[in-house]
Formats: structure tokens, sequence, C-alpha cells
């Protein structure tokens, strides 16, 4: 069976299983990336917060100097960061990704929150004293938006869309926008599987992406690190996806990433292991039945499932653009 695509509004094909590339250093990502293009991933992403659109560039003009890719075979992803979401700041910023990431034009170009942080020239997580994030309170989704859309007109941008909104935030963009939103990305997982959102979307021809497709394993090391005590689910040990992943002679990894998939949805797993990340695009062989379809539907636990709720960021919530 061939690789699956995500159809764009634009006409444009995503590649429905993509590289994720949060919380790598850079040594590991310039070989993991390698290993990632060797092993067939086209859809990478990134964003600026990640701090790594550099190392990106760099693998990615070897491979187009070098004639083993053509721009056309990839799909970059990249995000304007919460302290660039003000209509003064939004191109300034894109244009730092795109000369990062050394491209002429980016695949996709969202809106990676809802909120916003101030604009503190050289931080791009500017707290104060106490350790609170520094909110602007004033965002203008709308006016942001304007901004995006100029990029899509020029090119610059294939297709436009935004991260972590929710459907209020969602639905007041597409009653006001001239280019609608290509694309959403947004936790989603079999724990957190999304149903309302996914069907809102799908109704305003809006495609989804699943960020933390394996349960946010990414994000829950990021907080144990920062000292949160809370008790992260392990979905790649649940007994039903191993049950299911032993019939089908794959691994639970794949099992999680395959239905996401099915879904018409895309997925962008994050590995630097090289046995796992062939792994996670080597799901494109089988097909779940319908009956294991509907075992892996009910484990949903709907929003009690949601891990990345920015906890992490201390004083986000005042935010009135908060989105959870
Ligand atoms: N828009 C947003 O706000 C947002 C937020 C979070 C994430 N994202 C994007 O989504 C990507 C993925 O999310 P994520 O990194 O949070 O979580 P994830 O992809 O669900 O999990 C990544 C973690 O799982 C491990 N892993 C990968 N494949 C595995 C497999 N087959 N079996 C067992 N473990 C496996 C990885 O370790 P190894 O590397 O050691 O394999 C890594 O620790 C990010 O990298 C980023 O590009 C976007």
């Amino acid at each position: 069976m061939s690789k699956i695509n995500v159809n764009l509004p634009t006409g444009a094909a995503m590649p429905a299983l993509g590289f994720g590339t949060w919380q790598a250093t850079d040594e590991e990502l310039e070989s993991a990336l390698n290993n990632a293009l060797e092993c067939g991933y086209r859809h990478i992403d990134t964003a600026l917060v990640y701090e790594n659109e550099a190392v990106i560039g760099k693998v990615l003009k070897q491979w187009l100097d070098s004639g083993r890719l053509k721009r056309e075979d990839l799909f970059v992803v990249t995000k304007l960061p919460p302290s660039g979401n003000h209509p003064c700041l939004v191109r300034k910023f894109f244009t730092q990704s795109l000369d990062a990431l050394q491209l002429e034009y980016l695949d996709l170009y969202l809106i990676h929150t809802p909120f916003a942080f101030k604009y503190v020239e050289g931080n791009l997580h500017p707290t104060n004293e106490d350790g609170e994030f520094l909110v602007d309170i004033n965002t203008d989704h709308i006016a942001i938006w304007r901004e995006m859309e100029k990029l899509q007109d020029e090119g610059l941008a294939k297709a436009i869309g935004l991260s972590n909104f929710n459907e209020r935030q969602i639905k007041r963009i597409c009653d006001n926008a001239r280019v609608k939103p290509s694309n959403l990305q947004v936790e989603l997982h079999v724990y957190f599987q999304q149903r309302p959102l996914v069907e809102f979307c799908k109704q305003r021809n809006i495609t989804i992406t699943a960020y933390s497709p394996l349960g946010s394993r990414g994000i829950t090391s990021f907080m144990k690190k920062l000292g949160f005590d809370r008790d992260f689910p392990d979905l790649l040990s649940n007994p039903v996806i191993l049950e299911i992943a032993k019939k089908y002679g794959k691994s639970a990894g794949q099992i999680l990433l395959r239905h996401i998939v099915q879904r018409g949805i895309a997925a962008i797993p994050k590995s630097t292991n090289q046995e796992r990340m062939k792994q996670n695009i080597d799901i494109f062989d089988f097909e779940l039945s319908p009956e294991d379809i509907t075992k892996v539907d009910n484990l949903d636990l709907g929003e009690d499932g949601r891990v990345c709720d920015f906890a992490f960021f201390k004083g986000l919530n005042k935010h009135p653009e908060f989105p959870f």
C-alpha cells in the first residue's frame, strides 16, 4: 500500500506521516533528519520556538543542492511564535524562519498559539521576576490573520493555518477570513481523539495534524524535567493496543499512528532513534479492521486525555485567548 496524503483545500498534498522535531539537540537532529529523509519522510514539522530551524535548513540544503531531493518533494511546516502574535511582527518572524530554513517558500505556516507573549527583543519566552509569562492581552486574531493571508497571496506560504486554537477562535477566523485556514495542528492521540473539534473542522474543510500522536511523550518528559508531578498516561503499554499490535505483527507505536492516519488525519511523531523513526513511517502496508478501529475508538478519554494544557507556561491562563 502506498503512502497516504492529506489533501489541503489549496490542492496541495501533505504527507499523512510527518517528522516532528521538538526537543532534539542540533547534533541529534542533524543526524536524525538525514536518517528520516533516507527512510522516506518528506513532511517536516518545526517551529521558530523549537530553535532548530537552522540545523533543519542546513540538512535540507545539502539534500536539495546534491539533487537527492527536489523542493517540490518536501512539505515543510513551521510556526509563528507566541511573541510574534502581533500584526506588525508576522512578516518579521516569517522571514526569520524562511531564512533559517534556507527556503524560498513554506508549504504551511501556522499561528502556533492563540495567546500572545509581549515582544521582547531577543527573548522568545519573556517572564517577570516570579517566572510568570509577560502576556500581551490585546491579541487581535483577525488582524494577525490578515498578515498571514498576505503571505499566502504572495506565494511565500503555500498554505496557512492554526495551532492550539479552540472552536470559537477558529470560527471567528473563518467568519472573517478572505483566505480560509487550511490546517489545524492540535494534540491528538488515542486517549484524546478530539472528536468534536475534528468534526467541526471537517465541516469547514480544515485538515487536521495530530501533534504528540504517541501520547505527548515529548511533553511528558519536558514537564517532568520542569518538576510537574502528574501521572502521565503511557499509551504504548495500553493492553488493548498491545493486543492489536500482536495480531497485526506491528509495534504499539505503529497501531497508535495507523489509527490516526486511517481517520484522514496527519500525524507528526518525533523520534531521533533510527529504528523507531523507521517503524513510525512504516504503517502503510496494513489496515486496521472496523472491529479493531472500534476497540481503539473506545479508548478515548475526551478532555481528560489532554496532556498539553500549557500549565508549564506560568500565568498564561490569564490571557483572554487562552484556549482551554
Ligand atoms: N503545535 C504545537 O503546539 C506542538 C506541541 C507539541 C508537539 N508538536 C509537534 O509534534 C511533534 C511530536 O510531538 P511530541 O514530541 O510531543 O510527542 P510524540 O511524538 O507523541 O512522542 C515523542 C516521544 O516518543 C518517543 N518515540 C517516538 N517513536 C516511538 C515509538 N515508535 N515507540 C516508542 N517511543 C517512541 C520519542 O523518543 P525517541 O526520540 O527516543 O524515539 C519521544 O520521546 C513534536 O516534535 C512537534 O514537531 C507541536
